[in-house]
């Protein structure tokens, strides 16, 4: 594999990013980290997230990734900065993208996990484009655990969602942000409890479009199946775990190899 895209979450959800960038670009090779063995991080404090977001982009660097896609909010909104100076790469993030997307005039909810919504960098960044916005941030945390727990269509995870989705009803919001890249995993039961007209924003969209900048306009139409066969799937724990997490998602049981961070050895 030469010089592939980096890709990092710390579980499943940066599959979402990794299949709209497939969709648009078929043939990229990718090498996708999934951070398992510090899952969740939208539990833990700044410090270790940006942390954790150096450690990944040293080990990336080290396995020749040509640039790096963050498909992970939480170390988006804490740790951008840490992964831009040490990549040495281009390093695309999510919220500058999802900003982009968020029509101008509209009330914006955010949900996203605890550390993202607590730093606020999704309104400090939506500020800066449209100064006078109404947002409003909020931490969910059950979500990530249950979704990477494969209870995606529970009652429990529908209990959660009701109450998160509340205080942005009260709200009246127009436009929801899908501020962590689990999420778009749980659309089909956000779509049921918001009124018809909110538009949803994944961030993911956008962020695949600023891929263009070094992998060029895509020559074919999106491509709603995708093939993961030029990929390659790396886990810090429990490779057969996120192995099975992973197929309804991908469509196929990936292969997956256990690597330590702290190891830079190359393995391609
Ligand atoms: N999917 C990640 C995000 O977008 C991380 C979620 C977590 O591990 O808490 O924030």
């Amino acid at each position: 594999m030469n010089s592939p895209l980096g890709l990092f979450d710390s579980g499943v959800g940066g599959l979402t990013v990794l299949s709209r960038l497939l969709q648009r670009h078929t043939d990229v090779s990718c090498l996708y980290m999934a951070d398992t063995a510090r899952l969740p991080y939208g539990e833990k404090q700044p410090a270790e997230i940006r942390e954790i977001a150096e450690e990944i982009v040293i080990w990336l660097s080290a396995q020749k990734v040509s640039a790096i896609l963050m498909a992970c909010n939480t170390t988006n909104s804490l740790g951008f900065d840490v992964v831009k100076k040490h990549s040495g790469v281009p390093v695309f993030g999510l919220i500058s993208a999802a900003v982009d997307m968020i029509p101008e005039g509209k009330r914006i909810g955010v949900l996203a996990t605890p550390a993202t919504a607590c730093s606020g960098a999704y309104g400090s960044e939506i500020k800066k484009l449209q100064p006078g916005a109404f947002v409003i941030e909020q931490a969910c945390p059950a979500f990530v655990p249950l979704i990477e727990a494969g209870k995606v269509a529970t009652e429990e995870l529908r209990h959660e969602a009701i109450q998160y989705v509340q205080p942005l009803l009260e709200a009246q919001v127009e436009v929801v942000v899908l501020g962590c890249t689990h999420y778009p995993l749980i659309m089909p039961l956000l779509k049921q409890l918001f009124p018809a007209n909110v538009l949803f924003v994944d961030p993911a969209v956008g962020l695949v479009k600023q891929a263009d900048k070094i992998l060029g306009e895509p020559k074919r139409k999106l491509r709603p199946i995708v093939s993961v066969s030029s990929s390659r799937f790396c886990v810090t724990s429990d490779p057969s775990g996120f192995a099975d997490r992973a197929t309804p998602w991908l469509g196929v049981r990936p292969e997956v190899q256990l690597v330590s961070l702290r190891s830079k050895a190359c393995f391609f």
